[in-house]
């Protein structure tokens, strides 16, 4: 086990909670808390389906099982995180709500203890400015992937004040509780999110000049280039209102080649927002199964 001992992970939604069941599972003590307790525990009983429906399809031991059901627990406010080396934060995507909440933790952590962000779209120099000076050696990005149990890449993006050393152990930890590692700077869209939304664009490009339908370039993606869903289904899943927002975020920071296109806006407008909407790319019936 690498250098961090005790785990903290704040925001128990989507991501915090399966970013916990990981450190978990390798078998850190783990300790995660939502806005409410239960909130958290909500959080728990569905970590621990995962772990029921996990173990028999072989994605863990039994014996990491166990490990994990030990390991994790759930903290009533940041106080109990006054003994953790290491936390990671995982809440709403709000640049306020993040400073605020790492500004809390840099005085409640002990003074050698790391603090890492999952945002997806803020600048972690940005959110590392909400600390004081000396913790800011100690701040990174954690960027994982959806759903963090499965996918193995966790992009981790230190500021120009990290120091080297503890950027090794959060790439040792990473490597330690089973993810892969890749070092990003700190740029808008880190590596995989400008990569990933250069492909969406330009497959929606491709049907706003009729090239193909998306159902078509979906099969393209998946049987000519190996991945494993196309770009429209992704797109569905994950909501077309996302997809957008990102594009305007990339759109301001690299101009002219992440432009929005005007078909993504327009299915947005018109509520056809993907799979939980019942229509997007594509068509879904109540259960949210492809029609
Ligand atoms: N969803 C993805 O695919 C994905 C992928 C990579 C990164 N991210 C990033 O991860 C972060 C979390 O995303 P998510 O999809 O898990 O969101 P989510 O909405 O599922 O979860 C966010 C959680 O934060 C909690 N929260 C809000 N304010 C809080 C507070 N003050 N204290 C404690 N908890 C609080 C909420 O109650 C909620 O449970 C975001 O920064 C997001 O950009 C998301």
């Amino acid at each position: 086990m690498s250098s961090f001992g005790k785990i903290g992970v704040v925001g128990a939604g989507m991501m915090g909670s399966e970013i916990a069941l990981m450190f978990a599972l390798a078998g850190y003590p783990t300790l995660l808390s939502d806005a409410s307790r239960d909130a958290a525990e909500r959080a728990v009983a569905r970590l621990h389906d995962v772990l029921d429906r996990g173990l028999p399809r072989g994605f863990w031991t039994a014996e990491a099982v166990e490990t994990a059901r030990r390991q994790l627990s759930v903290a009533d406010n940041l106080d109990a995180y006054a003994d953790r080396d290491l936390v990671v934060e995982a809440v709403f995507e709000d640049e306020t709500l993040k400073r605020g909440l790492f500004a809390k933790l840099d005085a409640i952590l002990p003074a050698d203890a790391g603090l890492a962000s999952n945002t997806s779209s803020i600048s972690i120099t940005t959110l590392s400015a909400a600390v004081s000076e000396p913790r800011r050696a100690r701040f990174v990005g954690t960027h994982f992937f959806s759903p963090a149990s499965r996918m193995k890449l966790v992009e981790v993006i230190p500021t120009a004040d990290s120091d080297a050393t503890f950027v090794d152990a959060v790439m040792e930890t990473m490597a330690a509780i089973g993810k892969t590692p890749i070092l990003v700077k700190d740029v808008v869209g880190f590596a995989v999110n400008r990569l990933l939304h250069a492909l969406v664009l330009e497959s929606i490009r491709l049907v706003e000049e009729g090239v193909c339908s998306p159902a078509d370039i979906d099969v393209a993606c998946k049987l000519g280039l190996g991945h494993p869903i196309g770009p429209f289904e992704l797109m569905d899943n994950t909501q077309n209102s996302l997809s957008l927002s990102v594009h305007e975020i990339l759109y301001q920071a690299y101009g002219e080649r992440f432009l929005p296109r005007p078909l993504l806006r327009q299915m947005v407008a018109a509520g056809y927002n993907g799979r939980k909407a019942g229509r997007g790319w594509h068509r879904y019936d109540s259960d949210g199964k492809r029609k």
